[in-house]
């Protein structure tokens, strides 16, 4: 997610052959002298949402689903005559017991990237649709993947003007828009639709259940961090939890890392201390900054804690089960004469060179600074985001917001509305507010995810409930079934599939008593 264009704008691209390009835009501040870490938040998946190359080959063969385009207003709240664009969705119907049976419609809220990634990265829907009789959609978000306003990303990111449709509420009346039209094209109006969503996509199923209930029954939101706006909570809670990861696995090796930024400063400011770091992290161009090489460092640890899961998995990079521990042991099984900015390199290597055929690793300049995610962040997805003295392995950062809006300022022109998500959904006293109002929504955590601690972790009503298990990731439980799930994984999954069914069951039933009065 968010990450500020000075320093954190780290970004990852993958290619078929996983090769690995880490962008960061950085700050020719020194960490020491001035901690300018932290200003905006990692992202959920980063640049991914420039993801170009197709899905890899295999997964597309287990999933086929059919890819149409949409005419969509660019501005659906005014009646202002501007251009349309085409919307991008797939769409899989295999299994749907059609509109006459009134089949379900499972439809994936497309969050900040290319759709077809999120499509085979979301195989729970894949592997639930048969025993529901359900149709398969997957609108992509506009801005992203090929649904761009204004005919090419290029224009359409060129400046506060042309972005500023770039919204959840715009994407959500994307949404909104295109299930009706498509629904009333199959004469399937009557067909309920459940919305599910990992990420930003669970915060957008999240708020669209609230929102649009008239369009859709209930929701599945998945790792859906909506109350990490304000002062909801605190603004150490990401890094603690990715921290705390590592100290779960290793409470030296929490302190290497911990001690590795200062570290990495002063070896930073020897004579031919950056060539050195040059050489010891394998980068493929001369290091200009300390800072470029901690915002990478400090990349691979917050996605490490998002995909630690408990079976290799290739979600954002091919990784073993729990890739924590195994950074971890790389970390503390180094030989005694180790480094502790050696011990450092073997550790991330297992996140940017699993597969070991990296030759060496880019810390490249991102040249326009602009992404989808980072337009959202500096209007707004305003995320607080500190990192702790005691708690966190990071540096120690205060959240500054007259910084982070400087920044935003710079990057894009535009001044963040941080309390405007609040505004718009809610998220204060959720409990109180959503006990009496509102139905239907599974929020799924696992707590290794460090997007946990802003999402809904308490069962707020009998209907909208918590799934929370203390072992799982980031949207783990969307990810398709593995022989090696682990049964609290399986618990989980079978729990919100019983949900899901009692919905589509009170579903038909009001249905049956309306057609009988
Ligand atoms: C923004 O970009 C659009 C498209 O290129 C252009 O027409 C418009 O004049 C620009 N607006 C500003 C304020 O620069
Ligand atoms: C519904 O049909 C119309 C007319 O063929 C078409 O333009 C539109 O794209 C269709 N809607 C969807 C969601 O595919
Ligand atoms: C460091 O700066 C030089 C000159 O601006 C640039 O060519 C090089 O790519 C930079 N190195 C990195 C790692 O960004
Ligand atoms: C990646 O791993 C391979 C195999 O261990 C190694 O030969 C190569 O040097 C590594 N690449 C980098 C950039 O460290
Ligand atoms: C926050 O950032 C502003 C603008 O960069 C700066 O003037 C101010 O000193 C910072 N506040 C703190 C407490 O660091
Ligand atoms: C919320 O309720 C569901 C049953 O509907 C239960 O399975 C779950 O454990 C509860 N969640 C929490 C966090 O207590």
């Amino acid at each position: 997610m968010p990450k500020t264009r000075q320093q954190k704008q780290n970004s990852l691209y993958l290619s078929p052959v996983i090769t690995i390009v880490i962008i960061s835009i950085l700050s020719p501040l020194s960490l020491a002298s001035q901690p300018s870490k932290f200003r905006r938040a990692p992202r959920f998946v980063g640049k991914l949402s420039h993801l170009t190359e197709p899905p890899q080959r295999q997964q597309q063969q287990q999933y086929r689903y059919e890819t149409r385009y949409f005419e969509q207003r660019l501005d659906h709240f005014s009646f202002a005559d501007l251009p349309t664009f085409s919307q991008r969705y797939l769409i899989n119907t295999d299994h749907w017991v059609g509109p006459n049976r009134l089949g379900p419609i499972f439809l994936y809220c497309g969050n900040e990237g290319d759709i077809e990634w999120f499509a085979v990265n979301s195989g729970f829907v894949w592997d639930i649709a048969p025993r529901f009789g359900a149709m398969l959609v997957f609108p992509e978000h506009r801005y992203y993947g090929e649904s761009m306003p204004y005919g090419s990303t290029e224009v359409a990111y060129q400046n506060a003007t042309t972005l500023s449709y770039l919204t959840a509420e715009q994407a959500l009346a994307d949404f909104a828009v295109f299930i009706t039209n498509l629904k009333q094209n199959l004469s399937a109006e009557a067909s309920p639709v459940v919305l599910f969503g990992g990420s930003y996509g669970g915060m957008l199923a999240a708020w669209m259940r609230l929102k649009y209930p008239h369009i859709a029954i209930g929701a599945l939101a998945s790792s859906a961090p909506i109350l990490q706006f304000e002062d909801i909570v605190p603004p150490e809670t990401f890094y603690n939890i990715v921290s705390s990861d590592f100290k779960r696995e290793s409470a030296s090796c929490f302190n290497t890392i911990k001690e590795s930024w200062g570290e990495l400063v002063s070896v930073g400011q020897k004579e031919n201390g950056l060539l050195e770091l040059t050489k010891t992290f394998h980068l493929c161009r001369e290091l200009n900054s300390t800072e470029d090489l901690a915002d990478w460092l400090e990349s691979a640890y917050s996605y490490l804690a998002m995909v630690d899961y408990p079976y290799p998995s290739d979600f954002m990079m091919p990784l073993p089960g729990y890739p924590i521990r195994e950074v971890c042991k790389k970390i503390d099984n180094a030989p005694d004469a180790t480094s502790i900015l050696e011990r450092i390199f073997e550790g991330v290597s297992v996140y940017y060179n699993y597969t070991g055929d990296v030759d060496c690793f880019q810390l490249d300049d991102d040249p326009h600074g602009l992404d989808g995610w980072n337009w959202q962040a500096c209007t707004e997805m305003v995320m607080p985001m500190s990192s702790s003295r005691d708690k966190s392995m990071f540096p120690a950062y205060d959240y500054n917001y007259s910084s982070f809006k400087e920044e935003c300022w710079n990057d894009f022109n535009v001044i963040p509305r941080p309390r405007w998500i609040t505004t718009e959904f809610g998220g204060h006293d959720i409990k109180s507010v959503l006990k009496l109002f509102g139905s239907n929504i599974i929020f799924s955590n696992g707590l290794l995810d460090p997007w946990s601690g802003g999402s809904v972790l308490q069962n707020l009503s009998e209907t909208i409930v918590a799934l929370v298990t203390e072992e799982g990731a980031h949207h783990l439980d969307l990810r398709p079934s593995t022989n090696e799930d682990p049964d609290w994984l399986k618990k989980q999954r079978e729990t919100e599939i019983k949900l899901i069914e009692d919905w589509i069951d009170n579903y038909y039933r009001g249905k049956k008593a309306t057609f009988n009065m």
